[in-house]
This record gives structure tokens, sequence and C-alpha cells, in this order.
């Protein structure tokens, strides 16, 4: 339990948005997304929360891909339920290798996922996502961002660290300056980019994003558990320490039209 990376700990104790800005931040991005009659690609689908809204948008096909195979799992299962009349996948493969046909996709999605990656790491999964699109296709991404966008460098450092000993995953959040320009040197063009607070454990947040019913699940199981308790407490005094400089951040890029 001592070392469980933070978003699987939630996972266990029953929450299911598991990225910084919420469904709030989610149904922005998506509503800049188009998916209707589109074959889209997931990154890193989790749980299986906008797997689902993606469903209810009638994409032509869906294939997701993680490196979890109880993921893998979850979301094969989730798909051929939710969606029997569409070609539906999820493989075990990491967004960097995804094995996926080049120029298959008319839209990637992936959230919470490329924070807790290196620099390298970022920029191979980027890279891929560019490999995975056809001409024109978009990838939408939801991740942790810091701000402002001069926040100095000593600042960062401090926050990463604290980060990584609360949630026990290296998170290396990035400035909206910094994130525009890893997505725009992979060969991206900005469509749209927007923001809300980094609210994971806030009480009103999870009251919009679990509803009452998975608040009251999530606070038994807690109140049940000492050790979860307490890394839950840590995590929520973490964040909100550094809830001035935390934020969710989201963009969709495109691929530039041929
Ligand atoms: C914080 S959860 C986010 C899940 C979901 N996207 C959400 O927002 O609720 C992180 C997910 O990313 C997956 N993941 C992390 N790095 C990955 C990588 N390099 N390739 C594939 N999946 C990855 C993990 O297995 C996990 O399912």
């Amino acid at each position: 339990m001592e070392h469980l990376q933070g978003h699987w700990l939630l996972a266990r104790i029953g929450k299911r948005v598991l990225r910084p800005g919420g469904k709030k931040l989610t149904g922005r991005m998506l509503a800049k997304t188009e998916l209707e009659g589109k074959d889209v690609v997931e990154f890193a689908p989790g749980l299986g929360r906008t797997t689902q809204l993606i469903l209810e948008r009638k994409p032509k096909s869906y294939r997701g891909v993680d490196r979890d195979p109880q993921v893998v799992d979850i979301i094969t299962k989730l798909t051929a339920e939710n969606a029997p009349s569409i070609p539906t996948s999820c493989a075990l493969h990491d967004a960097a290798d995804t094995g996926l046909e080049s120029e298959s996709a008319d839209a990637v999605i992936g959230e919470a996922m490329l924070t807790m990656q290196t620099e390298r790491g970022k920029r191979a999964i980027i890279a891929e996502a560019y490999r995975l699109l056809r001409a024109g296709g978009t990838y939408s991404i939801h991740e942790l961002g810091l701000q402002p966008d001069d926040l100095p460098e000593p600042v960062k450092d401090e926050v990463r660290k604290a980060l990584a000993r609360s949630i026990k995953v290296n998170a290396r959040p990035l400035t909206e300056k910094e994130w525009r320009e890893l997505l725009e040197s992979e060969g991206f063009e900005v469509l749209w980019s927007g923001k809300e607070p980094m609210a994971l454990l806030d009480m009103r947040r999870n009251l919009a994003d679990e509803g009452l019913g998975g608040v009251l699940r999530i606070l038994r199981n807690m109140l049940g558990n000492k050790d979860i308790r307490a890394r839950v407490m840590n995590m929520k005094s973490t964040f909100h320490k550094y809830s001035k400089e935390l934020n969710g951040i989201a963009f969709v890029v495109r691929k530039p039209a041929k």
C-alpha cells in the first residue's frame, strides 16, 4: 500500500475519474474533438470513463492501448458490451510503440498519462500519436500543468519532488507554454487549449465527478483502512499546498493537412 501509485490507490477505493481537470475538462476537450464516424485510438484508457464518452459519440472504430493487463481486460469487456456493433479492441502495449498501423486514425486521445513520463518518454508517445494519425487528424491530451508560465525552476523542482513523494509517481507536469512547445516541436498545430483547477481530491469536484454514491463509497473505503487514509490525506495536502501552481490542462492539436 505504501508504494502503490496514487492513481491505483484511488482506483482501489472506488475513484473512477483519475485525471487532474476532472470530467469537466474532459468534456470541454471532447467538445473540440471530432469523433462521430472517426477511427479513434485511446492511449491509457484506465478504468474507461472517457472510453464510454467516446463510444457514445459513435466512432467508426475504437482501439485502446494500455501497458497494464488489468486495464486491457476492463476495456476489452467494456467496449464489447457498450459498442457491439463497431470494431473495438484494446492492446497491451506501450503507447510509445503501439504496434498499430501508421496513418490509421483520425483522432488519438490520451489523458493523465504523459505527465508521468520522462521528457524522452513524452516525446516518444507524442511522436507515436503523430505516426498513427492521418493528415488533418487530431490528438487530444489532458494532463497536469504548472502555472504561471514563468514559474521559477526551483519551484517547479520542489513541486515535482513533492508529487513524487506523495503519489509515488515521477510526475513531471509542464507549464502551458512548455506543453505547447513540446507538441509543436513534434509537428502538431495547436487548435485549442483549456484549463481547470487541479482538484482531484476536493469534495465539490468529487461530487461532480463521482456522484454522491461514489463519494460515499470512497469515504467508506478510506475510513475502513488506516494506511489508505494516511496516503490519501497526504496526497490531498500536497495538492492543496501547491494548488496555486498546479492545474489540469488540455490540448487538442492537429497533424497538419497535406
Ligand atoms: C492516471 S491513469 C489515467 C487513466 C485514464 N486515462 C483517466 O484519465 O482516467 C494512467 C494510465 O496510464 C497507463 N499508462 C501509463 N504510461 C503508459 C504508457 N507508456 N503506455 C501505455 N499506458 C500507459 C496506466 O497503465 C494507467 O492506465
